[in-house]
C-alpha cells in the first residue's frame, strides 16, 4: 500500500506539480501562478503528497452551508486504480458535509461517479466559455 499524506491547506503547496497532473490529463491549462490563485479561491483542497512528490488533487468551490461543487480531482498516472481517488473525494464530501454536491466529468469517467454513489442529474444547465470544444468531448448534445 502506498504511503501518503493528505494535505487541506494551499501552504507550501508546489503549484507546478499541481498543473503538471492537471495539465497532463487536460483537466486545465492554467500555469501555476493561475493554479495556485484557483486552489486558494476554492472552499476546500485536498493534496495528496507521497514524500516531496504530490500524487493526487482535487477542490471544491462551495458556500460551505448549502451547495458545492468538486473539481479539477486527479490522481498521477503511476497511482491510479489504487484507491486514491476515493480518498481525495471522500475528503472534500467531509469538508463540505451537509451541502448538496453537483461535478461534472468526463464522459469516460461517469460510471466511476455512480460507482462512488453520484446519482446522474436530468435537469443539469451549463454554460461552457469553449462550447465547441466540450460538444466535440461528448460533454452537451
Ligand atoms: C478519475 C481518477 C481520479 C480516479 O482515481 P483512482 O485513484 O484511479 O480511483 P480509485 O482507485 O480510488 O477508484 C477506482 C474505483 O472505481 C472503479 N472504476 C474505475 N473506473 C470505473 C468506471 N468507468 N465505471 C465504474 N467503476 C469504475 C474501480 O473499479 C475502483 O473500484 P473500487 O474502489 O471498488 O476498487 C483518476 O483515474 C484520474 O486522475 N483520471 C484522470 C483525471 C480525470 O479525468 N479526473 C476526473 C475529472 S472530474
Amino acid at each position: 500500500m502506498i504511503k501518503y499524506e493528505i494535505i487541506t491547506s494551499c501552504k507550501d503547496v508546489d503549484f507546478n506539480q499541481v498543473s503538471e497532473i492537471l495539465n497532463y490529463y487536460g483537466l486545465s491549462e492554467f500555469d501555476s501562478k493561475i493554479q495556485k490563485k484557483v486552489f486558494a479561491n476554492s472552499y476546500a483542497v485536498v493534496f495528496l503528497k507521497n514524500g516531496e512528490q504530490i500524487i493526487g488533487v482535487g477542490r471544491a468551490i462551495s458556500d460551505g452551508i448549502c451547495q458545492a461543487q468538486l473539481c479539477n480531482v486527479a490522481v498521477r498516472d503511476k497511482y491510479t486504480g489504487m484507491g486514491l481517488g476515493k480518498v481525495i473525494i471522500d475528503n472534500l464530501l467531509n469538508q463540505v458535509k451537509g451541502c448538496t454536491v453537483v461535478l461534472y466529468t468526463h464522459p469516460k469517467h461517469k460510471g466511476l461517479y455512480e460507482h462512488w454513489g453520484f446519482s446522474k442529474m436530468k435537469t443539469a444547465y451549463a454554460i461552457y466559455n469553449d462550447e465547441e470544444h466540450y460538444r466535440k468531448e461528448g460533454f452537451i448534445d
